[in-house]
C-alpha cells in the first residue's frame, strides 16, 4: 500500500484556514437568511425554513407548494434556494405591477449553472440580457411576429385538418396525434420541412426528453451546482444535464444539415427561420454555433408546449360538457355543419375564445414559471441581482381577479354585452420583456385546432378509466390518462369530404 508522507503543519495555518471557513460560511449563511435589503426596506415575507440548502420544492407539482406558501405568506413572497434569494409573485396585481410594468429591470435571466450545462450556453430562453440575447430576440421575432404569424394560417388550417383526420381514425391516441401536429408546424417554420413529422419520432422523443430535464433546471435550488458552481467541473458531475445538451445539438444539428443540404442542391426548400439565419448570419451577428443553435429552440420551445395547449382545451372540454355544449351552439350559429370553421370566423366566436382562456387558465401549461433576474431595485423591496418567478398556477388562483377561481367559467372573460373583456388576462406566455415571442404562432394553432375539434365532434369522458387533470401541465406525453371519446357530429363520409377539401374551397 502506497503510504503518502505526513507532513505536520506547525505555524498557524490551521487556524487561520478554520477561521476563514468559518466566517465566508457565516457570511453566506447570514446573506442568503437577510430579511431585508440593502435600501433597509424588509424582503417579501418568507414560509419558516430550517434547512440550510433553503426551501423544500418537491419536484413533482411544485407549484402546489408554492401556492400553499401564497395564501398563507402573501401575494409576493421570498424563498431561499441554497444561498440564493428568490422571489415569488403569485397575485395578479403584483404580477401586472412588477412583471409587466417595470418589464424593464426583469428582462434578465439567472446565471443558472446547470442551465448553461443542458444548454451549452447557446440557448435564448436563458440567455442573459445584453446584446447578444437582443440580437437573437430580433431574429427570432422576424419570424414569430404577429404579420408573419398571419402568413403560417393557411398551413396550420392544413396541418390541422389532419389532426382531425388521425383523431377519426384513431380517437384513442389523440394526444400523439395533436403533437404530430404541433411537431410538424414548428419544423415547417423552423427548417422548411414539408413532411408530417409523427410523435413517435426518435427526435421528438428525444425533445420531450431533453425538455422534461430543462424544466427541472428552471426550478430553484433543484441542482447543487447553482450553488457551489465549482460542481461542474467535477468529470462525475452533472453527466445527465451534459448528455442532454449533447442529444439537443446532435437533433438541432442535424435539421440544420439537412436544410443546408437541401440549399446546396437547389432543391427547393421554401422560406423558414433556419434557411433566414444561415442566409442572414452575419448581418444579424451570431455566430455559427448561435445560428444553428437558435432554430432548434422553436423545436424545443414550440412543439411539446403547443400540443399540451390543445389537448388542455379538450380535456376541458370533455371535463365541462355544459360549458362544450354552449360553444358548439355558438359554432352551429356561425358556422353550421355544411362548412368547417377557418380563421375568418375568428371574431364571431368569442364563446370560444373565452372558453380556451378558461382552459388555460384552469390547467396553465406552465404552471411554474420561468425564473426572471432584476437588474434594478423594485418596489416591492426587490433588491437588483434576486431571481423573480411569477408562479402561474398561484397567480391562476387569485379570489380577487378570478371568482371562484377553482369554477370552470368562460363567461368571466365576457361581459354583460357578450364580448371579450379587455380588463383581465392571464400569463399563459410569460411576462415582460422575455414574454413567449412563439405567442402569435401559438395562439392561432390551439385556436384552429380546438375550432375544428369542436366543429367535428362532441368530447365526452370515459368515467370508467382514471383521468389525470394536471397531466399537460408542463409537457404532452401520449401516456397522460385522459380518456376521451370523440363522438363524429357530422356523418363519417360527409366529415372527410370537407375534410379533405378543406381549407382550400372553404376558405375562399
Ligand atoms: C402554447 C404554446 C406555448 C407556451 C404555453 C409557451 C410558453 C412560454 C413561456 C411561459 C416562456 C417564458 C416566458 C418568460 O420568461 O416569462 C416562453 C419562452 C419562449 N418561447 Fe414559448 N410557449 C409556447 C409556444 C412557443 C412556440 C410555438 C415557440 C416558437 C416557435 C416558442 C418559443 C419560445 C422562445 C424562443 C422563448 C424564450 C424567449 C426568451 O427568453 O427571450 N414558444 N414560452
Amino acid at each position: 500500500m502506497l503510504l503518502l508522507p505526513y507532513q505536520p503543519i506547525y505555524d498557524n495555518t490551521w487556524l487561520v484556514l478554520s477561521v476563514t471557513t468559518f466566517l465566508v460560511v457565516v457570511t453566506v449563511i447570514a446573506r442568503a437568511y437577510r430579511s431585508r435589503s440593502r435600501n433597509g426596506l424588509p424582503l417579501p415575507p418568507s414560509p419558516p425554513n430550517w434547512r440550510l440548502m433553503g426551501h423544500f420544492l418537491p419536484l413533482r407539482h411544485p407549484f402546489l407548494t408554492v401556492a400553499e406558501w401564497i395564501d398563507e405568506c402573501g401575494p409576493v413572497i421570498s424563498i431561499r434556494a441554497g444561498t440564493e434569494k428568490v422571489v415569488i409573485i403569485g397575485r395578479y396585481k403584483a404580477a401586472v405591477g412588477i412583471m409587466e410594468k417595470q418589464g424593464g429591470a426583469l428582462a434578465d435571466r439567472p446565471p443558472m449553472n446547470s442551465g448553461q450545462m443542458i444548454t451549452g450556453g447557446l440557448a435564448i430562453g436563458l440567455a442573459r440580457i445584453g446584446d447578444r440575447w437582443r440580437r437573437m430576440r430580433k431574429a427570432v421575432h422576424t419570424h414569430l411576429q404577429p404579420k408573419a404569424a398571419e402568413a403560417y394560417q393557411p398551413l396550420q388550417m392544413s396541418f390541422a385538418k389532419n389532426t382531425v383526420l388521425d383523431i377519426l381514425n384513431d380517437p384513442s391516441n389523440f394526444q400523439s396525434h395533436v403533437l404530430s401536429y404541433a411537431v410538424t408546424t414548428v419544423l415547417k417554420v423552423a427548417y422548411g420541412k414539408d413532411t408530417p413529422t409523427s410523435a413517435a419520432d426518435p427526435e421528438v422523443r428525444a425533445i420531450h426528453q431533453y425538455m422534461t430535464v430543462f424544466r427541472t433546471v428552471l426550478q430553484p435550488g433543484a441542482y447543487w451546482v447553482d450553488t457551489i458552481p465549482w460542481l461542474r467541473y467535477l468529470p462525475w458531475y452533472g453527466r445527465k444535464l451534459n448528455s442532454e445538451f449533447e442529444v439537443s445539438r446532435k437533433v438541432y444539428f442535424g435539421q440544420m444539415n439537412r436544410l443546408k443540404q437541401q440549399l446546396q442542391s437547389n432543391v427547393d426548400a421554401g422560406p423558414s427561420f433556419g434557411r433566414y439565419v444561415l442566409e442572414d448570419e452575419h448581418r444579424l451577428g451570431l455566430s455559427e454555433l448561435e445560428a444553428h443553435y437558435l432554430p432548434g429552440t422553436f423545436f424545443a420551445a414550440g412543439s411539446h408546449s403547443t400540443a399540451a395547449a390543445i389537448c388542455t382545451v379538450l380535456m376541458a372540454a370533455a371535463c365541462f360538457p355544459k360549458e362544450q355544449a354552449k360553444v358548439r351552439a355558438e359554432l352551429d350559429a356561425v358556422v353550421g355543419r355544411h362548412r368547417a370553421p377557418i380563421f375568418a370566423d375568428q371574431q364571431s366566436l368569442p364563446l370560444l375564445h373565452a372558453f380556451i382562456s378558461e382552459a388555460l387558465r384552469w390547467r396553465p401549461v406552465s404552471p411554474n414559471g420561468f425564473p426572471h433576474r432584476t437588474t434594478q431595485d423594485e418596489n416591492y423591496c426587490i433588491p437588483a441581482g434576486t431571481t423573480v418567478l411569477g408562479s402561474n398556477w398561484a397567480i391562476s388562483k387569485d379570489p380577487e381577479v378570478y371568482p371562484d377561481p377553482d369554477v370552470f367559467k368562460p363567461q368571466r372573460w365576457m361581459n354583460d354585452q357578450g364580448e371579450l373583456r379587455d380588463d383581465i388576462t392571464f400569463f399563459v406566455y410569460g411576462f415582460g420583456r422575455r414574454v413567449c415571442p412563439g405567442i402569435h404562432l401559438a395562439n392561432r394553432s390551439v385556436w384552429i385546432n380546438s375550432v375544428l375539434l369542436f366543429w367535428a365532434f362532441q368530447l365526452t369522458l370515459d368515467h370508467t378509466k382514471p383521468l389525470n387533470d394536471m397531466g399537460f401541465m408542463g409537457l404532452v406525453s401520449p401516456h397522460v390518462s385522459c380518456p376521451i371519446v370523440f363522438t363524429p357530429r357530422v356523418p363519417d363520409m360527409e366529415l372527410r369530404h370537407v375534410m379533405h377539401r378543406y381549407p382550400e374551397v372553404d376558405s375562399e
